[in-house]
């Protein structure tokens, strides 16, 4: 299994404070996050290098720099028998290998095994004195993130050192919602493209992505490089189907498959009070929201936009001219309806942003929303380009109505799943920037936040994408299964991205060392252990590679068909 060489030998530490390491080659050819396997007797070991220190058998040697003193092969000898460098290695699984097939003791524990392959599991002990270590080989990796030979095994990236293939598993990463972090410019909306365009090409499960600034559908340019950057409808066609927000929109210059508007009775109270922060609205917003959905039922939304603010002259009883207000205006509902006027009249000016929203119609020209849900049903992918509408306002206000209405579609096909009917599709909802949706205030709102904690159960689960992890709510970080993670230097959101992992204390010098837009820790429930990785590129090799698979699947196809 091991085709490297032993790198050196464990010479102290344990389960708490993690191994110690002798290294026997140069420091230069190990670096902080290495794989490494270390075998003892039947068991075989995997850790990570967490930190890497030098050492002297006594502080003088280590003081005096002996080689500007003594003749250079002395001054060598005495260094190699004197100075040495150890390594932290911190351990994360094991796994029974069991005796060497001409052993003795093989044949009790064959036997003892049965037909039960040997199973990877946390450490639970450590290994002996002396035990060897070396560099994880390919075959090891294989071993545990996965053979990338073998369907649903998506290579990621590739370790450091050596260059070999990491997986990850796609239906593993779907099955509990996942993040990507990182600080801006890290390559997340790169390695978000990536990890779609496996999830889609090997059909794991539908994508609903919020495109909030129109990166995903078509192709792009790259920010810094100023190259083409291929978009997801160009590498899978009419398997995505890229969704303009507002009637006649175009992202950028391509025309969507078809456009959302939104109908004024889809709108409810909830979902502007959803916009409390971004709307300014004052504490009295849900009384006056509930007696305008008591007043008018579904159409408060456009019966509300369409009362004015006018006032009228009465005469009355005692032939006094006075200005009472209009039986159309805000006041006037407010009078009958025992709301406060004022309360109601500031209402009404606040909403007036989403009154001259353009995409909330009285009559949508096509219901996008059923014809949404049926492509995702279908197997198909959306995209939900913003177009111009780029505020924070569309953003919170739009995926959150959409996620309501996702959320109760997919609820009740589990339901019927339940009765016998055909299980939901499994479907992965992206949002980027997803701390607008997910801070602290908003968390308990909104229905991302349900999707975090409970929907795995309905098939439904969220991608976030985040440079901020801190600001994100830390209940929504705890359930996420698998968080990849690019450099980040702020110590907040590096503890918001550790957080509730064992070994939190290494891994967080790892996460503020990774290379700038080039490496990504992986970390969580989803991956055996964490390790960080050079990330896979999104270039034309990998363009092709999609392309050549579905051209693949698509011969497969029509030979199947063909009757082959
Ligand atoms: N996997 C990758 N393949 C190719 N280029 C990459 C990759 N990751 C990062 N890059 C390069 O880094 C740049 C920044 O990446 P990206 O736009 O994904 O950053 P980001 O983390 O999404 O930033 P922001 O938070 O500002 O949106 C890209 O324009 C690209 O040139
Ligand atoms: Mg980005």
């Amino acid at each position: 299994m091991n085709e490297n060489k032993p790198i050196g030998y464990v010479v102290g530490g344990g389960l708490q404070e993690n191994l110690r390491v002798r290294l026997t080659v140069p420091s230069q050819e190990i670096q902080e996050g290495a794989f490494v396997t270390i075998r003892s007797e039947d068991w075989q070991f995997y850790g990570l290098v967490t930190d890497l220190q030098l050492g002297a058998t006594d502080p003088r040697f280590a003081d005096e720099q002996s080689e500007t003193r003594l003749p250079a092969g002395l001054a060598r000898a005495l260094h190699g028998q004197t100075l040495y460098t150890n390594l932290e290695v911190l351990p994360a699984l094991m796994l029974e290998l069991g005796p060497e097939l001409d052993s003795p003791d093989y044949p009790e524990w064959a036997k003892k095994m049965g037909d039960q392959l040997p199973q990877v599991r946390p450490v639970k002990t450590i290994p002996r004195h002396h035990a060897e270590v070396r560099l994880a080989g390919q075959g090891d990796i294989a071993e545990i993130f996965g053979d990338p030979e073998q369907k649903d095994n998506f290579v990621i990236g590739f370790t450091r050192e050596q260059n070999h293939p990491v997986c990850v598993d796609l239906k593993k990463l779907t099955q509990r919602s996942f993040g990507v972090f990182g600080a801006t410019g890290t390559g997340k909306s790169f390695l978000t493209r990536i990890v779609l365009a496996g999830l889609i090409n090997n059909n794991i499960a539908s994508v609903l992505v919020y495109d909030m600034h129109n990166e995903y559908g078509y192709d792009d340019s790259s920010s810094d490089t100023g190259k083409r950057v291929v978009g997801l409808k160009t590498l899978f066609g009419s398997k995505v189907q890229v969704v303009g927000l507002g009637g006649g929109t175009l992202i950028r210059t391509d025309t969507p498959d078809f456009t959302l508007e939104l109908a004024m009775h889809d709108l409810v109270p909830a979902d502007v009070e959803l916009l409390t922060n971004e709307l300014n609205l004052r504490d009295t917003t849900p009384t006056t929201l509930h007696a305008l959905q008591i007043s008018f039922g579904k159409d408060w939304f456009k019966s509300f936009k369409n009362m004015n603010r006018e006032q009228i002259d009465e005469i009355d009883e005692k032939g006094k001219l006075r200005k009472v207000p209009h039986p159309d205006s805000v006041a006037a509902w407010a009078l009958t309806n025992g709301v406060n006027v004022m309360a109601a009249e500031g209402l009404h000016d606040k909403l007036r942003r989403l009154f001259d929203k353009s995409y909330i119609v009285e009559k949508p020209a096509s219901d996008a929303i059923s014809e949404m849900i049926r492509q995702l049903e279908l197997g198909r992918h959306i995209v939900l380009s913003f177009g111009k509408f780029e505020s924070d306002l569309d953003y919170l206000l739009v995926s959150n109505l959409l996620t309501r209405k996702i959320r109760e579609r997919w609820e009740k096909t589990t339901n019927d799943f339940r009765n016998g009917q055909n299980p939901p599709r499994q479907l992965v909802v992206v949002i980027e920037e997803a701390h607008k949706l997910l801070n602290r205030e908003m968390a308990g709102q909104t229905t991302f936040a349900t999707i975090a904690r409970e929907m795995r159960k309905y098939y439904v689960t969220l991608l976030i994408i985040d440079q901020r992890p801190s600001q994100i709510h830390d209940e929504v970080m705890s359930q996420l299964g698998t968080r990849i993670s690019g450099w980040l230097g702020d110590e907040d959101d590096i503890h918001a991205v550790l957080s509730g992992l064992a070994g939190r204390d290494s891994l967080r010098g790892m996460l503020a060392h990774l290379q700038q837009k080039e490496e990504v820790l992986l970390l969580g429930w989803g991956v055996p252990m964490p390790l960080p990785v050079r990330s896979r590129r999104y270039d034309e090799k990998f363009w092709k590679e999609m392309r050549g698979s579905t051209d693949h699947a698509r011969e497969e196809r029509n030979k199947k068909e063909l009757g082959y």
